[in-house]
């Protein structure tokens, strides 16, 4: 039943029965399973316990859905923060505990279970690493933190004897359990059964370490190094993109973006290298918790079939940012973390024309100082017109979703992107640049069709083009009521695209 993927690299489907070590040209072998039964996730975080970004929603809600197939067994191992709330804290179990050794290192871990919708979660305790102030990441051992987290998880699963058919690991935090794997824990036939899914959210952060981490800090075995090293460094998602059965990425147009210098952040030949393996899968969103009917934070719910409501959080968002209360203005919302690739230079050469219209923009979001204070700056000069919220806050982001009328990201790069998706959901019609995921997902408005504007070429130029595009239909409200409902009744649930995951565990 092997139903082609979308945006994929042709599969050569030859499968080569298992054998112990790599061949001398660096070719692994490679391995099928049937239909797979037990599939583990490993991510450095995953929603509702932690999140800094759109990884935490994907490991939060694909899953999930996956789980709701009976035939499946789905667990997910994440770390153990010691900011994931007590509130889920308190009801996680006690499983055991040993000893993992970290390249000379050899340190505690502990695990925890939580059974939440169906899925598994393992918890990797180590206090050491794990109970930090703040982020979860940003510290001078990730390296080492996440390279004993790579490694707990695999002992974890040998001493609870719960080999998966599938091990699918995300970014490059988890990169090296499919090094480790393929390379030294290959000798064990629970363990060479195994078929690996790398998934790649993200190209620019790679995991790159100092050569001289290899043994040291990794104790990575000299059979590997021709896979891990890369220009002079240790970089963990090249060396699991060359060892792992397949490599996923979160959208088709990403797939194939990523062959190419511009968007691989150096990793264009390794990419092209491993074509037959490359996979694209378009991310959903959780349609329940992304869902204005019962959404808790926005001041009315309303459906795709009466959106009436979205008025409401229209004229309460506009007071509450001190913007004057006018149903008739359009409001264009940016809700970003606030750095290069999602484009925000294009909105900083255009944001004064833009303000030149009649409109109001919002924009949400925090990151490097320099569009900060660009922000602060064009709030203060534009006030009445322009509110800016230098913060990350899921509640306003809400708000903003559901009470603005078009939703701006014009990303240089966006691998997938969900925010599209979210404000889509909420009604609010997204302006986007037509790479990647907001390539696949937002297809520009013509007659009765699309779903969106979008422009093409990274120029401020065609982006206010297409803005302007917009606010003309703006002001054509039937016009514009049938685009609202068509957003809102676009699909962006997790159904087709889990089982576009199921297909590949099965066939790639
Ligand atoms: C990363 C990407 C984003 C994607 C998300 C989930 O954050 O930058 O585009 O949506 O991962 O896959």
């Amino acid at each position: 039943m092997a139903k082609k993927i979308e945006g994929t690299a042709k599969s050569t489907s030859v499968s080569v029965k298992k054998t112990k070590t790599a061949t001398k040209d660096n070719k692994l072998p490679k391995i099928t399973v049937e239909k797979p039964k037990k599939i583990i996730f490993l991510g450095s975080e995953a929603a509702p316990f932690i999140a800094t970004g759109g990884l935490a929603d994907v490991l939060g809600s694909l899953p999930k859905e996956l789980a709701k197939n009976k035939n499946l067994d789905i667990s997910v191992i994440l770390p153990l923060y010691s900011n994931i709330a007590n509130d889920f804290r308190k009801d996680f179990k006690f499983l055991t505990s040993f000893y993992v050794s970290v390249g000379w290192r050899y340190q505690y871990a502990g695990v925890f279970l939580y059974e939440y919708k169906k899925v598994k979660f393992y918890f990797i305790d180590n206090e050491y690493y794990f109970k930090r102030e703040g982020n979860i990441y940003g510290f001078y051992d990730d390296g080492e933190r996440f390279a004993f987290f790579s490694r707990a998880a695999l002992d974890t699963i040998a001493r609870l004897d719960i080999y998966p058919d599938v091990l699918h690991c995300n970014d490059w935090q988890t990169a090296a359990s499919i090094i480790f794997l393929k390379g030294m824990y290959y000798g064990d036939e629970n363990f060479r059964k195994i078929k690996t899914v790398f998934t790649i959210h993200n190209i620019e952060y790679q995991g790159k370490f100092g050569i001289e981490t290899f043994g040291d800090l990794f104790g990575f075995s000299e059979s590997v190094r021709s896979f891990v090293e890369f220009d002079g460094l240790v970089n963990l998602m090249k060396g699991a993109i060359e060892m792992t059965d397949i490599v996923s990425t979160v959208s088709p147009t990403y797939a194939n973006e990523i062959k190419y210098p511009f968007f691989a952040h150096g990793l264009d030949a390794i990419i092209r290298r491993n074509e037959r393996k490359l996979v694209g899968i378009l991310n959903g969103i959780d349609i329940d918790y992304y869902n204005p009917k019962t959404d808790k934070s926005i001041f009315k719910n309303y459906s795709a079939t009466d959106f009436s409501g979205k008025e409401v959080c229209k004229a309460e968002l506009q007071k509450m940012l001190g913007l004057p209360e006018r149903k008739d203005v359009p409001v264009i919302a940016v809700i970003s973390r606030l750095v290069s690739h999602k484009g925000l230079d294009l909105i900083k050469d255009t944001a004064e024309r833009i303000l030149s219209e009649d409109v109001q923009l919002i924009v949400l979001g925090k990151g490097e100082i320099g569009y900060e204070n660009y922000f602060r700056y064009i709030a203060d000069a534009y006030q009445g017109k322009c509110s800016a919220i230098i913060a990350y806050n899921q509640d306003l982001s809400r708000k903003i979703y559901s009470g603005a009328d078009l939703f701006l990201m014009p990303s240089k790069a966006e691998p997938c992107g969900l925010s599209q998706m979210i404000a889509s959901r909420y009604g609010t019609v997204p302006i986007v640049r037509e790479t990647g995921g907001l390539n696949d997902s937002i297809k520009a408005v013509y007659g009765d069709s699309g779903n969106g504007f979008t422009f093409h070429d990274y120029n401020s130029d065609d982006m206010l083009y297409v803005i302007r595009q917009a606010l003309g239909l703006y002001r054509q409200k039937d016009k514009w009521d049938e685009l609202v409902e068509r957003v809102m009744k676009t699909d962006f649930s997790w159904k087709k695209q889990a089982e576009l995951y199921e297909e590949m565990y099965e066939n790639k």
